[in-house]
């Protein structure tokens, strides 16, 4: 018997780190890069674990109780009430840099449940990988929105309000948008938790800032859906601006975002959690190309070119 299941990473277009005090936020699926997740009946004894992206080769029991892909298994074989504990290999693979904003973590446990549940014969609906996938963000990212183990469950386009039901929305032109990566990991449990602090010291400043930020959002989703792509480019500058504000950028994003906007792109922010991780620019597709050469002079240690469509 053998099972298997994938997940794309995403990205955040607009409302990072505001989205957590309930502000909207925009987010899409990435889907050139992915985590696949197999798994297989054993012929030894014991569940192991393959994931040579991040070197863990081990049998389940030997990982701590909190480690974030055992206790996912451990979670799955307990819900699915399965005694005595199989064997199995499971196997997994990924495409998504780790820590990157890309939802790594996110994606590993979104493609992990579901290969679990196909092998076990336990269908989950989305809203119940979703909830689950929240679960186990919330264990390792302190106070997260939960609009990365969104995004990447439904892997549609999400406008996302926090503790709201699931809203896509049409991109009724499709456009092209290049990551870059820092290669630095965005501390996001960091970054989050920081935001936290100064809101509590001035939370009339913070709280402009996010309500703001909510408009964005509002703004950008009227221009995706009515064709008008070409206005996000304005709406990302005054987001990343905004971000600075909320001291979640850094020299090595500042940098990547002014080498696209010098090199003809639209628009840049920083994506995700920020002080590392990625940044990303709109583009016209002709200069999809040389902004991406461009990050690479400016220190990206990769770039992904996508279309939102
Ligand atoms: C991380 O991808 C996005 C943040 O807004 C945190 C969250 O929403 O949980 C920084």
């Amino acid at each position: 018997m053998n099972a298997s299941a994938s997940a794309p990473g995403k990205i955040i277009l607009f409302g990072e780190h505001a989205v957590v005090y309930g502000s909207t936020a925009l987010a899409v699926p990435v889907t050139q890069v992915h985590v696949d997740v197999e798994v297989l009946d054993s012929p030894r004894a014991g569940i192991f674990i393959h994931a040579p992206g991040i070197e863990l080769h081990a049998e389940l029991n030997t990982l701590p109780a909190d480690h974030p892909i055992g206790s996912v298994i451990l979670k799955m074989i307990q819900r699915f009430d399965i005694s005595p504990l199989p064997n199995l290999e499971v196997n997994i693979s990924s495409t998504i840099p780790v820590a990157s904003g890309l939802g790594s973590g996110a994606a590993v446990s979104v493609a992990l449940i579901r290969a679990l549940s196909s092998f076990f014969f336990h269908p989950l609906t989305n809203e119940q990988v979703n909830d689950l996938v929240f679960e186990i963000e919330k264990l390792h990212h302190g106070t997260p929105s939960g609009i990365d183990n969104t995004v990447i469950t439904y892997a549609k386009p999400v406008y996302f309000i926090k503790g709201q039901p699931i809203e896509t929305f049409k991109v009724g032109n499709s456009f092209t948008v290049v990551i870059g990566d820092t290669g630095i990991p965005a501390p996001t449990k960091e970054s989050v938790g920081d935001v936290r602090l100064l809101w509590l010291k001035d939370k009339t400043k913070f709280e402009e800032i996010f309500d703001e930020i909510g408009q964005i959002s509002l703004i950008a989703r009227r221009s995706i859906e009515s064709g008008k792509p070409e206005l996000l480019g304005d709406l990302m500058n005054h987001n990343h601006s905004l971000l600075q504000d909320m001291t979640v950028s850094s020299l090595e994003l500042d940098k990547l975002v002014q080498a696209a906007r010098d090199e003809g792109a639209m628009g840049a922010k920083l994506s995700g959690g920020g002080r590392g991780g990625n940044m990303i620019a709109l583009v016209d597709q002709a200069k999809a190309e040389s902004v991406a050469s461009a990050l690479i002079s400016a220190g990206a240690k990769h770039t992904i070119i996508t279309e939102i469509s």
